[in-house]
């Protein structure tokens, strides 16, 4: 007999959970926190990272109910399930395994073995061709400049880890992104740009990426303008791709096409030859501690019981969070420069995947909610920009602080500041301002803080590429233990698709006559307008 699928609404663990809501709605942050062991309960230590749940709003009764929940959801099976490669990922019919790339060869299933073997090893001789100068440009000058094209899972990951990790280079690469079709930094790029010592990465699964593909033909076309040569072209073009024929196509040598496959999704290709600018930025060393330190993590989630499993309780706590205290929004709060784009790429990560509205076998979600918005940023920038409403406004939220616990650089002052900031943040709004020391200022109303916004804290060792690895991984596992949460399908992105279709109609209406189509009364008021831009621009 099997299983009748888990419909979260008619659980009873849910139904608890429901009811345990409403109790602890009215239980002050504070009051939760200032119990004995609170620290050492709530706080767990996992690859490199201290993930700190101590000032969410649960205790041991809300987490219980919590786990009855991931028991029901069979978190276990599931995340087995996906690691196992079965087709996970229903509505495309592929397996999501991502995993299997950081998971030693020795391992690795012997079906995938060959093929992920292949592709590492063309990457990292590549790499270490480039690095080492035997890799030169047409002018037989050597690179010094990577220009990576490619946008959403092909863009986020890499630059995030080239930023984060770059003070592990030994080398004078530069690196750039180029994502948008904006023009405005292609039309720098090209003013920059040494060509005979720059390489081009065309980055897409899919090589049809319009995107990517306009930026990718415009930068073919300036090169070619000057070099005159398809020669020349394969000295300074390669590309990561699942569609061989289209990068061939475009002119890529074939030797020069890295690897994609269709059983590894955009947000989670980091791992494979998308992260090839990481690669050449810390070289295949620390790119293979990369990996090893996102396998510590898959293990970890594999193998330790719900109750310490790391992202199993953040998916579960997030959920509480968003499900049960309605929470509307979760902030990413970054203290340190080096992942300022940890938000962007966690947007992607958590928005694309679990920003559904029907289960994965097709029927409505119905009144529950599922992924809350994420968004976040530098830190302490934001204390001086948005925090004001964080404390004082009217919104709900949760919120991720991330800091490392030692930094790379001389300014130890400095440091020991920006730990300070980020420590003071989460505990202000844990505790807020309590009235009793605003008592006699007039201002009392205006100054008053209340707190009781939950929070979780990561803290990394230092930022290596293990612990980064770690902590991309952890978001990761949090967005499938939650898509179990929710009946969910993460892995699949029908929503981005009617976007692409109608641009398509709208781009010929703008940038030649008229697609012949019927649009709506304000697109089409806006076409003409725009069309207009000969003769009325003032
Ligand atoms: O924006 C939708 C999307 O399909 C993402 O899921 C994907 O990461 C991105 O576009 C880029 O796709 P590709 O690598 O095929 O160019």
């Amino acid at each position: 007999m099997t299983n009748p699928p888990f419909l979260p609404a008619s659980q009873t663990a849910w139904q608890n959970l429901q009811a345990l809501a409403t109790q602890v709605e009215h239980t002050p942050l504070s009051q939760l926190v200032d119990t004995p062991k609170r620290y050492p309960d709530f706080a767990f230590q996992v690859c490199g990272l201290n993930v700190d749940y101590s000032k969410q709003k649960i205790d041991q009764t809300v987490l219980d109910g919590l786990l009855e929940l991931a028991h029901c959801a069979e978190f276990e099976q599931g995340f087995s399930r996906q690691t196992r490669g079965e087709l996970v990922n229903s509505t495309e019919g592929r397996p999501a395994l991502h995993t299997m790339l950081r998971t030693p060869d020795a391992l690795q299933d012997a079906a995938y073995r060959p093929t992920i073997a292949a592709a590492q090893k063309q990457m990292f001789a590549f790499v270490d061709d480039v690095i080492d100068g035997r890799w030169r440009g047409y002018t037989n000058k050597v690179i010094n400049h990577v220009v990576h094209i490619g946008i959403g899972g092909s863009h986020l990951g890499p630059e995030l880890a080239v930023e984060a990790l770059s003070h592990f280079s030994a080398h004078a690469l530069r690196f750039s992104f180029l994502a948008s079709v904006d023009g405005h930094l292609l039309q720098q790029l090209t003013r920059e740009i040494d060509l005979e010592q720059t390489l081009f990465i065309i980055a897409s699964k899919s090589f049809s990426t319009q995107e990517t593909r306009s930026n990718a033909q415009s930068l073919r076309s300036w090169f070619l303008e000057r070099t005159g040569s398809l020669e020349a072209l394969a000295r300074h073009f390669v590309a990561v791709s699942a569609n061989v024929e289209a990068a061939r196509d475009f002119g890529i040598a074939p030797e020069n096409v890295f690897a994609m496959w269709d059983w590894v999704g955009g947000r989670f290709s980091v791992w494979s030859c998308v992260g090839l600018p990481l690669a050449l930025c810390i070289g295949s060393e620390n790119f293979r501690a990369f990996l090893g330190g996102a396998h510590e993590m898959d293990q970890h989630a594999l193998n330790a019981p719900n109750a310490q499993n790391v992202p199993a309780l953040m998916a579960l706590i997030e959920t509480w969070n968003s499900n049960f205290l309605n929470k509307d929004t979760h902030a990413v709060l970054v203290y340190d420069r080096r992942l300022r784009l940890l938000p962007d790429f966690l947007q992607q990560l958590e928005m694309e995947s679990n920003g559904k509205s029907v289960h994965s076998d097709g029927s409505p979600v119905g009144e529950l909610l599922t992924a809350p918005i994420i968004w976040g940023g530098e830190e302490p920038n934001g204390q001086h920009a948005f925090h004001q409403l964080l404390h004082q406004g009217t919104r709900s939220f949760s919120a991720d602080f991330i800091a490392c616990k030692l930094a790379d650089h001389h300014f130890e002052d400095h440091h020991h500041w920006l730990l300070a900031n980020c420590l003071s943040q989460s505990q202000a709004m844990l505790l807020g301002q309590p009235d009793s020391l605003l008592e006699g200022d007039e201002l009392i109303d205006h100054k008053r803080v209340r707190g009781n916004h939950p929070s979780t804290t990561i803290l990394l060792d230092n930022l290596c590429p293990r612990t980064l690895g770690a902590m991309l991984a952890l978001y990761e596992h949090k967005v499938s233990f939650q898509s179990m949460l929710w009946k969910l399908n993460p892995f699949d992105q029908w929503g981005v698709e009617l976007g692409k279709q109608l641009s398509q109609g709208i781009y010929k209406d703008i940038s030649t006559t008229t697609s012949g189509q019927q649009l709506d009364a304000s697109t089409q008021g806006l076409v003409e307008h725009i069309n207009k831009r000969g003769g009325n621009v003032t």
